[in-house]
């Protein structure tokens, strides 16, 4: 208790009684989940008592700094800790120039999200990065900068108060696995100073980088190959997973972890809500293994939440991992540290089975891998999605193909195939990216809308495949709606934006065909969206239908059990959701042709008698065989 009082007389001292009494309560709730990873992380350097003394006085400064209506919002998110969880919840992802050119920008165009019912708001990358190419901006040079065309970090917490105020959460990216070599740290590194090349991974030669990479993969194989970078300057070679100019940060050193837990807490008192921390599986190294999915990493995450939870409980961690089903679900807690790590991490196995199961017109193999993945903590939520501003890496085990029948290796190169544009007659039109000629993996870049046939249909002028097309992206995102996760709704997706090759003409991006489905947002098109007989306004008016159906279907809450099961038809994938406000059963036909559920199999699982149909607002006639449409998709109730 020495120290709570010697924070009390210091960092706390301006406070009121009660807020310095908040702060000691949460102290004490959080103390045993912080130290348990920092002690499995640091306890055996010498010093940690008095670093641990410093860290905690850092979480106390920060909560002192904290704005009185961020701390007032603090405590409403912890007396209603499923918010996230919630049916209302729906997110929105976007490059804010992209979307909207600058951050005052995007408070402009709140009308729309609103009108979208979007409650959540990723902006990518959006913290200074390098010059030149920076991956997107996952290559920070100033976490506690704007990047200048965007605006400053006054107009950040602006915008968060503005999103605020239309009750929705701010999420942006915190890239805490690697810096830019730009960042000061790194000068410092290249400069020589030893306290700041521990920063980072740097060897004098080849020795251990030669015994790192027998074990490691190669992420981005095309840019670069090998993981580490040799500096001639200052005679170095540096660990490098990403790109030649994005260093990993050492987190062994516990410096380190103090400096990125400083920054985090400093964009949560800008408004931010959410971090999506980038990149986690790959921030512990151990020789001998791939080097991803460390114990260590996970044991990072948790006391960053841990600490977070004393000066910010508002602050929710998401991971993004993209590792197969195994390796995923950790990142949201287990044992001990269940509801104790990330509260968010994305789906990426569900994204990739949504894909397969419309390639192949058959869900065999997503109803078997989704029912391999154990059930998550009870508060934490998967974020569910079609696409992102990445590719699509085909995460599907040998072991889940061979339980239906397929060979792994074959199924995703089919799938590459298929969506690269390679296959005969395939609708759909995406591209290759970071083949490795290795292992034969590649993985696709692609807007949900080209990868889904529009873009050929409407080439072709061919009405009948549009109309396909379009009932494939819808029937996709009911599907994301109903999982009973946080859907997040890419820029672009709800118009039908189709792939764009503009980036080609940019030195900094064009080597890097992911920008293929980061298009700038076409607000021309968009004044579309209130037609319903263009197919940008069919897709738009269908997503808002079901957004308004998801709010109004208080039974995907997170929390509640969701099963695949077999409908005994292969090509309609069924989810069964039992929650406190009732049943549901999910179901999408990924066939270009109309099928049948049979009757039988609908009592069995509890669907016979008068039944509500709630994506469509519809009564479905109970007694008989179901009949669902081509990519025709239901939430079916009990009346
Ligand atoms: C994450 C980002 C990706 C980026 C990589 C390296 O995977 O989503 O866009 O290239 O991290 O920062």
């Amino acid at each position: 208790m020495q120290l709570l009082e010697q924070l009390i007389a210091g960092p706390l001292r301006g406070m009121e009684q009660l807020e310095q009494q908040i702060f000691a309560l949460r102290f004490a709730q959080h103390l045993p989940d912080v130290e348990r990873p920092l002690r499995q992380l640091y306890a055996h350097l010498p010093n940690y008592d008095a670093w641990l003394e410093k860290l905690i006085t850092l979480v106390a400064n920060a909560y002192a700094a904290r704005p009185a209506e961020l701390r007032q919002r603090d405590l409403r998110r912890v007396h209603e800790p499923d918010w996230f969880q919630q049916s209302d919840m729906m997110g929105y992802v976007c490059y804010p120039d992209r979307f909207a050119g600058t951050l005052r920008g995007v408070a402009e165009k709140i009308p729309y999200l609103k009108e979208l019912g979007i409650t959540y708001l990723h902006l990518m990358p959006l913290l200074k990065p390098r010059p030149g190419a920076s991956d997107g901006g996952y290559a920070v040079m100033d976490y506690r900068q704007v990047r200048d065309d965007l605006g400053t970090m006054d107009d950040l917490a602006h915008l968060a108060a503005q999103l605020r105020q239309e009750d929705m959460s701010l999420c942006i990216d915190l890239v805490c696995n690697h810096t830019a070599k730009e960042h000061a740290w790194a000068q410092k590194a290249q400069a020589g100073d030893p306290e700041y090349q521990n920063y980072y991974f740097m060897y004098p030669n080849r020795t251990m980088p030669d015994q790192y990479e027998r074990t490691v993969r190669e992420i981005f194989p095309e840019f670069k190959s090998g993981s580490f970078t040799y500096y001639e300057a200052f005679d170095r070679w540096v660990w490098t997973t990403f790109n030649e100019f994005q260093w990993d940060l050492n987190y062994a050193n516990p410096a380190v972890f103090g400096e990125m837990l400083d920054i985090m807490l400093f964009l949560a008192n800008q408004g931010v809500e959410v971090l999506r921390l980038d990149a986690v599986a790959f921030m512990w190294k151990r020789l001998g293994t791939d080097c991803e999915n460390q114990p260590e990493a996970h044991a990072i995450l948790q006391a960053f939440r841990a600490l977070s939870r004393i000066a910010a409980p508002g602050l929710l961690l998401k991971a993004e991992a993209i590792v197969p089903p195994p390796q995923l679900v950790p990142y949201l807690g287990q044992g001990l540290a269940a509801n104790k790590e990330c509260e968010v991490a994305y789906h990426n196995v569900f994204m990739v089975m949504l894909w397969s199961s419309l390639a192949e017109q058959q869900v065999a193999l997503m109803t078997h891998a989704l029912q391999q993945m154990p059930a998550i903590p009870s508060r934490t939520s998967w974020l569910a999605y079609v696409r992102c501003h990445d590719d699509i890496g085909w995460a599907v085990t040998e072991e889940n193909a061979a339980a239906v029948g397929l060979n792994g290796y074959l199924h995703r190169s089919f799938l590459s195939d298929f969506y690269s544009g390679r296959f005969p007659g395939t609708y759909a039109r995406g591209a290759t990216f970071q083949f490795n000629p290795r292992t034969n993996d590649r993985r696709i870049s692609g807007s949900c809308a080209s990868l889904a046939g529009l873009e050929v249909a409407m080439e072709q002028q061919d009405w009948a495949a549009m109309d396909l097309a379009v009932r494939r992206i819808v029937l996709l995102h009911s599907l994301i709606l109903a999982f009973g996760g946080l859907p997040l709704l890419y820029m672009g997706d709800e118009i039908g934006l189709l792939n764009d090759d503009s980036y080609l003409q940019d030195p900094n991006l064009a080597g890097d065909n992911r920008w293929l489905h980061r298009p700038m947002m076409d607000w021309e098109l968009a004044e579309k969206r209130h037609d319903g007989l263009s197919v940008n306004g069919r897709i738009f008016q269908s997503l808002r239908r079901l957004i308004t159906a998801r709010k109004q279907t208080p039974a995907l809450h997170a929390e509640a059990a969701a099963r695949p099961v077999w409908t005994h038809n292969i090509h309609v994938f069924g989810l069964l959701r039992e929650s406190p406000h009732g049943r549901l059963l999910i179901l999408g036909n990924f066939s270009d042709h109309a099928q049948t559920v049979p009757f039988y199999r609908l009592a069995e699982l509890g669907f016979d008698g008068p039944m509500r149909n709630k994506a469509a607002d519809e009564t479905i006639p109970a007694w008989a065989d179901l009949q669902i449409e081509p990519y025709g998709y239901l939430w079916l109730e009990k009346e």
